[in-house]
């Protein structure tokens, strides 16, 4: 007897997380007794369908990889949070509502290093047959050049809510400012003072509990972004950067999310935390990739089998106290710690992990050294390479994996 928790994945054109995530829960064949209960998981891929809005839904989690783009299960994802219970990495409504631009916001009045940043009307308004009366009532003409004038340029421009590099361009003069704000059309932007000379960008990304602190080069093509590299950030930068990254998930419900922090001397600059449908692919993380979808399959379960609750509603004020009071930057950073360690219940977590999962690493180890893995690695590869590049990058990705497998021993 006990329960059998169905984790359902949400995805749109995603082969190799998936992939893996399913290959991993079916190898890891969990068997948890835990508060007089025996769990069992199962995963399912979901389908898109009409619903019924009081339907009873078969799932105990969703990872969601597709609403942030196709409404029909954005909808269906808030029905099942808001009726059902069920839990959901990511949180829709936040994920909906507070885009780039908020994240900024709500970064900038806890106190964090956020580069100065200003919204911009748009170029071409909306199409509204009341904007023309509004906008001769309303809108104050304003000068873009004084604008970046102070901020100082170089400076950079991109969507309030972007994503994916769309729309973003470095600025470091004025003519080059006119032209990049007359492509930027109808996209609402920023203007944001660029953190110069920094010496490292980083890049977190975290699952519930979990964080890893990723060498980021940003500059580089896509297979050679991240760098398998360990100590590149003195303790305290790796401690404010995971502080930073858990905050922000923390106050947003966001428990899959990647954050982008440039690294100064001893400034740690925020300045990309909204992506609540991070980048895992394979192509992508390489090094990395047995480790997230670990943390993925150990996180759903631990939420599944301790019915860890979905929290939809925020409890910002607890976060406005301490960034609003005298504390020092210093304080402020470890009552966040704290308030987001809480909120992820990042001791009972560990707990759960080291008295259920045990297993789990060797189980991924042997995944990754197995011909199963290295199907979907072929497969993956020589999907996302043209044909004369895949004698070089099949051998690069399965000695970049290998090498994963290698260090764990
Ligand atoms: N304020 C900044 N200072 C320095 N570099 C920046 C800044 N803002 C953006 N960049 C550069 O531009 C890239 C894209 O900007 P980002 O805000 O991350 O947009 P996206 O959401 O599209 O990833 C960053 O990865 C970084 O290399
Ligand atoms: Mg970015």
């Amino acid at each position: 007897m006990g329960t059998t928790h169905l984790l359902g994945l949400l995805l749109g054109t995603e082969e190799d997380w998936s992939g893996a995530f399913e290959a991993l829960l079916r190898r890891a064949d969990l068997d948890i007794s835990d508060g007089g209960d025996r769990h069992r998981f199962a995963s399912e891929r979901i389908t898109i369908e009409p619903f019924n809005l009081r339907a009873q839904p078969r799932y105990a989690l969703v990872i969601d990889r597709l609403a942030h783009w196709y409404f029909v299960p954005r909808e269906w994802l808030k029905k099942i949070a808001l009726m059902d219970d069920v839990y959901l990495l990511n949180n829709p409504f936040t994920f909906q509502s507070m885009e780039k631009h908020a994240a900024y916001c709500a970064m900038m009045r806890l106190g964090l290093k956020v580069p100065d940043t200003w919204l911009i009307p748009h170029k071409e308004p909306p199409e509204n047959e009341r904007f023309p009366y509004t906008a001769a009532r309303y809108n104050r003409p304003f000068d873009l050049e004084e604008i970046a004038a102070t901020i100082g340029y170089p400076l950079y421009m991109k969507p309030f809510d972007g994503g994916a590099w769309v729309g973003v361009s470095r600025i470091d003069r004025s003519e080059t400012l006119r032209q990049r704000y007359n492509e930027s059309g109808q996209r609402l932007m920023h203007l944001q003072a660029e953190v110069e000379n920094f010496d490292v960008f980083v890049r977190t990304l975290s699952i519930g509990a979990e964080t890893m602190v990723m060498h980021f080069e940003p500059g580089r093509p896509l297979h050679d972004r991240y760098a398998v590299d360990h100590d590149f950030l003195s303790p305290a930068a790796g401690t404010e950067v995971v502080t930073i990254g858990r905050t922000v998930n923390a106050f947003f419900r966001w428990e899959f999310n990647s954050c982008e922090t440039l690294v100064r001397g001893d400034d740690v600059h925020p300045i990309d935390y909204a992506n609540a449908c991070p980048d895992i692919s394979l192509i992508s993380l390489h090094y990395y990739f047995p480790w997230a979808i670990s943390a993925l399959l150990r996180w759903s379960v631990f939420c599944a089998a301790t019915a860890r609750r979905m929290r939809v509603d925020l409890d910002l004020r607890r976060w406005f106290e301490i960034g609003d009071s005298e504390r020092s930057y210093g304080e402020k950073l470890a009552e966040y710690r704290r308030l987001s360690d809480d909120y992820f219940s990042v001791d009972a977590y560990a707990e759960f992990c080291e008295r259920h999962l045990g297993h789990v690493h060797e189980v991924v180890v042997d995944y990754v050294r197995s011909p199963e893995f290295d199907r979907l690695l072929v497969d993956t590869v020589t999907g996302a390479f043209p044909p004369h590049e895949h004698e070089r990058f099949v051998p690069h990705y399965r000695g970049l994996l290998a090498a994963w497998a290698d260090d764990q021993r």
